[in-house]
């Protein structure tokens, strides 16, 4: 049986909804699917594992350094430099440009804690401001007003793959001498005003996380960057120091991008576009059902948005979890709390003056299903029992 052929039809607001009888069924729509996705590229991702297996280049090697040079083709950056992972990538950027201990960094106070752990582990103190409350992204005015004389980079996270407004963000940054670090962990592939993620800042730090919009059969991560000197002392940074084999210049770490993660990646930087496009169509989707009863993320023409997340805002967010996991569909919050509430940034990092709009997404956010291989069925049925829930946990909750 089919999950479809166990929906029974329920009336809500003078609606006919399509509800899953859960008994029968487990999860009908799951988070994400990366066992769908690997299956259509299933022999290309054999291949490079028995290429690996024949040339042995495990650490760095031509794996890395051709996943590096078409990587960075692709994000329209001048250099690619593989890591271990995106949070490595965040904190070796920082320390590759000079920042560390008694310099401040502007982040935003709404995103994933590795933004601000890149700072953390340079050295420096992250200062977290407020987003834009329609995006969730970082809010170039209330960058602005948490500039200190120890400012010394902002780093400007492209959220649900979303990018930042860069040019109001340079705007804050320029005039006084300030690295711009994206963090496009979120946002492979995404556009603003017609450039790529990666490509704006300074620098831009990516994950693979295997979840990502590329994504790696582990972990891994990469910098983009134009700056050749920034790309030269990241290669010695992610390697023990090392300028060539055994000539250690500086104190370095190993956080190098693994070779067989970079042939896997390999095999799927050609799909991503088509898997962002595929994200792009369920997004709308979502929007067509669902943006007269619920808030979902603005999406702002100059920056179309590569869902890495499908973000909406509930006032009851759990309790319409709960419903959504009754029928089979999982969830997730992105995130909560606001960074100003994680045990592990106390003492550490600092908060610029209010930050309303980043509790309100940390209460509020729920993570509808996203991932490429998600059928319009799917979204569907997501959608009406969306909207089920609004329904059922508003009355239980005047009752
Ligand atoms: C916005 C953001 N920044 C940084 C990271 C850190 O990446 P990684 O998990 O590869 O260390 C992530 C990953 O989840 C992320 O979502």
């Amino acid at each position: 049986m089919k999950y479809h052929d166990s929906f029974r039809r329920q009336s809500v607001k003078g609606k006919t909804l399509h509800v899953l009888d859960a008994r029968a069924q487990g999860n009908a729509v799951r988070f994400v699917a990366l066992d769908k996705q690997h299956a259509h590229i299933k022999d290309e991702l054999t291949d490079a594992f028995a290429r690996l297996l024949r040339t042995s280049a495990y650490t760095l090697g031509t794996e890395v350094e051709q996943f590096e040079s078409e990587f960075a083709d692709y994000c329209e950056a001048g250099h690619c430099v593989g890591v271990s992972s995106g949070t490595a990538a965040l904190a070796l950027v920082l320390r590759a440009a000079g920042i560390g201990p008694g310099d401040e960094v502007i982040v935003p106070a709404h995103t994933f804690i590795a933004s601000a752990l890149g700072a953390v582990h340079a050295g420096a103190t992250p200062v977290l401001c407020d987003v834009d409350v329609a995006t969730g992204l970082l809010d170039p005015e209330a960058a602005r007003a948490a500039i200190t004389p120890r400012t010394a980079a902002i780093v400007a996270v492209h959220l649900y793959g979303q990018m930042c407004d860069m040019d109001a963000i340079a705007d804050v940054a320029e005039p006084r001498g300030l690295f711009v670090l994206e963090d496009a962990a979120q946002a492979h592939g995404a556009l603003y005003k017609g450039r790529r993620a990666g490509s704006l800042g300074d620098a831009g730090a990516f994950s693979f996380y295997p979840s990502k919009n590329l994504g790696a059969l582990g972990d891994g991560g990469a910098v983009c960057t134009d700056d050749e000197m920034l790309a030269a002392r990241l290669r010695r940074l992610r390697n023990l120091g090392q300028r060539t084999k055994g000539e250690h210049v500086e104190f370095g770490f190993n956080e190098r991008l693994d070779g067989l993660q970079a042939a896997l990646l390999r095999v799927k930087l050609p799909h991503v576009d088509a898997w962002n496009d595929a994200r792009r169509t369920s997004a709308e989707r979502y929007r067509e059902l669902l943006s007269t009863e619920v808030t979902l993320l603005e999406e702002r023409p100059e920056s179309p948005c590569v869902y890495h997340l499908m973000p909406a805002r509930f006032e009851n967010r759990d309790a319409v979890a709960a419903e959504l996991r009754t029928r089979g569909i999982e969830t997730g919050i992105h995130y909560a709390p606001a960074m100003d509430g994680h045990p592990a940034l106390e003492g550490i990092a600092t908060v610029s003056g209010e930050i309303p709009a980043a509790q309100a997404w940390a209460a509020e956010e729920l993570s509808l299903p996203m991932h490429p291989d998600l059928t319009v069925d799917d979204v569907d049925y997501v959608a009406d029992a969306v909207i089920e829930a609004v329904a059922t946990t508003a009355s239980a909750g005047e009752a």
